[in-house]
């Protein structure tokens, strides 16, 4: 990991945040060829799963829902951790991390830990006789439950001011949206609502770099069906397929890394009948990448008692009127990113130089531009021109710093897939040199035919 966060800073994808005020710990800004990334992988997931399906539609919702939303969903009385504090060193950490990092520590990787008590989760700690990672010591409180919604207030008087959340999920915004989508669009069950968006919560334990922050990008589908035409169980296979070649076909990840984790019985949320976690083999071990679960009807029926208002649908054929039930696929959009740098990181020792081998599509920078000598207005003027052309439809890095080797390694680093030198044999035959990310072989190539080679890398 140490290496992922050096790399991640030192060429531009991810710095941890407020630096110059000394940091504010667990968040991040996204730099130049961070946020190029993010963007790639965010429009890969819209296009997926949006745009080229018939049955889904996007939305983008508020961040500050009315807060009556949050007591509905059940996020005001029951979205909490379970914590501890060390009464010797005021350390404070999730009970059920402290457990699990412990159990990990003995090699023990499959303790189930998520969905214990607060009773079960002491109890644990006692029998095990966890110490405090900071100070050693046995001297921790009674486990207590913590709410992870971030609370806010809205007016700027005080008599006026009433108490708000920032979203916990992008997901309960698309259910109060529900009927306003059903009422707008052409769309007709089973269908689903996709969005994109920030989502905060005041996690205690943080850490493994941006993992897991207090703010983060959710990308969540609620699909929508009637349980008496659909098979659930089938639909949720469907919906775990998909997840896979996502993350396999359009991210390009080593299937070796992920797994499909089922919740138990004890973890799973009350109104879900089944959840899976697609999960992801980090360098500090498999973790949760995406969730899957079938939610039944549990959110349409709870706005539904808490607004007073009938969302409904009504069966055109007999008239029934009916709860849709949802399955629900929710990914993290920075995990995706964090496992999209740490699978394509390789160490090519044979030729002394770090490589992202990320899928083209997915590059920060699909080529990068470099005239050969900068005093040399003639191969400058060539190359903005080749620099201009290219950059109307793909990201192009220009460089014209130092020789070229070293500007081929500052790319390969970033996991640009194709270099092109300008030189004096450009000026003669329209030829540039092609160098390619993976192999670094060079070949030449007529300056016409660039944007048709480039064409074609992207659809690999
Ligand atoms: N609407 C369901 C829901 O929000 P979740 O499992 O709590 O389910 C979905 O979150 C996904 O969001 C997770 O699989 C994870 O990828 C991402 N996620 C959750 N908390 C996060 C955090 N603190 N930092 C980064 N990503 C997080």
């Amino acid at each position: 990991m140490d290496t992922i966060v050096s790399l991640a800073k030192r060429r531009g994808f991810i710095f941890p945040s407020s630096e110059i005020y000394g940091g504010l710990a667990n968040t991040y800004e996204y730099g130049p060829v961070g946020v190029e990334l993010k963007k790639n992988i965010i429009d890969a997931w819209w296009k997926t799963f949006i745009r080229q399906r018939e049955d889904m539609v996007g939305i983008d919702t508020s961040i500050i829902l009315h807060p009556k939303v949050w007591e509905a969903s059940g996020h005001v009385g029951g979205f909490s951790d379970a914590l501890v504090d060390c009464r010797n060193c005021q350390y404070r950490k999730r009970a059920d991390h402290l457990i699990e990092e412990h159990f990990a520590a003995k090699g023990q990787e499959d303790v189930p830990v998520e969905g214990k008590s607060d009773e079960e989760l002491d109890a644990m700690i006692q029998e095990e006789h966890i110490l405090c990672p900071n100070c050693g010591k046995f001297a921790w409180t009674p486990v207590r439950k913590f709410n992870l919604l971030f609370e806010t207030s809205i007016g700027i008087v005080p008599e006026s001011e009433s108490k708000a959340y920032l979203r916990g999920e992008t997901a309960q915004g698309i259910f109060v949206s529900f009927k306003n989508v059903m009422d707008s669009s052409r769309v007709k069950l089973p269908f689903g609502i996709g969005q994109v968006g920030k989502s905060f919560r005041n996690e205690i334990t943080l850490g493994n770099f941006i993992f897991r922050t207090m703010e983060f990008e959710q990308g969540e589908i609620e699909y929508f069906f009637d349980p008496e035409q659909v098979d659930w169980k089938k639909l949720f296979e469907n919906w775990q397929n998909d997840m896979w070649a996502f993350v396999t076909k359009t991210l390009g990840i080593d299937p070796e890394k992920l797994r499909w984790r089922e919740h138990t019985d004890e973890e799973r949320s009350f109104y879900s009948e089944r959840t899976v976690d697609l999960d992801y083999k980090f360098p500090f071990g498999f973790k949760e990448l995406w969730g899957l679960a079938y939610r039944t009807d549990y959110d349409l029926t709870q706005h539904m008692e808490h607004s007073g208002k009938d969302i409904r649908v009504v069966d055109s054929s007999d008239g029934r009127k009916f709860t849709p039930h949802v399955i629900e696929p929710a990914v993290g959009l920075n995990r995706l990113l964090l496992m999209t740098l740490v699978d394509a990181y390789w160490e090519d020792t044979e030729k002394n130089r770090t490589v992202l081998k990320l899928k083209p599509a997915l590059a920060p920078n699909k080529v990068a531009v470099f005239p050969l000598l900068k005093n040399k207005p003639e191969l400058v003027d060539k190359a903005r021109e080749i620099f201009r052309d290219l950059s109307a439809d793909y990201a192009v890095a220009w460089d014209d710093r130092g020789n070229i080797g070293k500007r081929y390694l500052a790319q390969d680093e970033i996991g640009t897939p194709v270099c092109l030198t300008i030189d004096f044999q450009t000026l003669e035959d329209g030829t540039v040199t092609w160098r390619d990310r993976d192999t670094a072989e060079q070949v030449r190539v007529p300056v016409t035919e660039v944007a048709g080679k480039l064409r074609a890398l992207l659809l690999e």
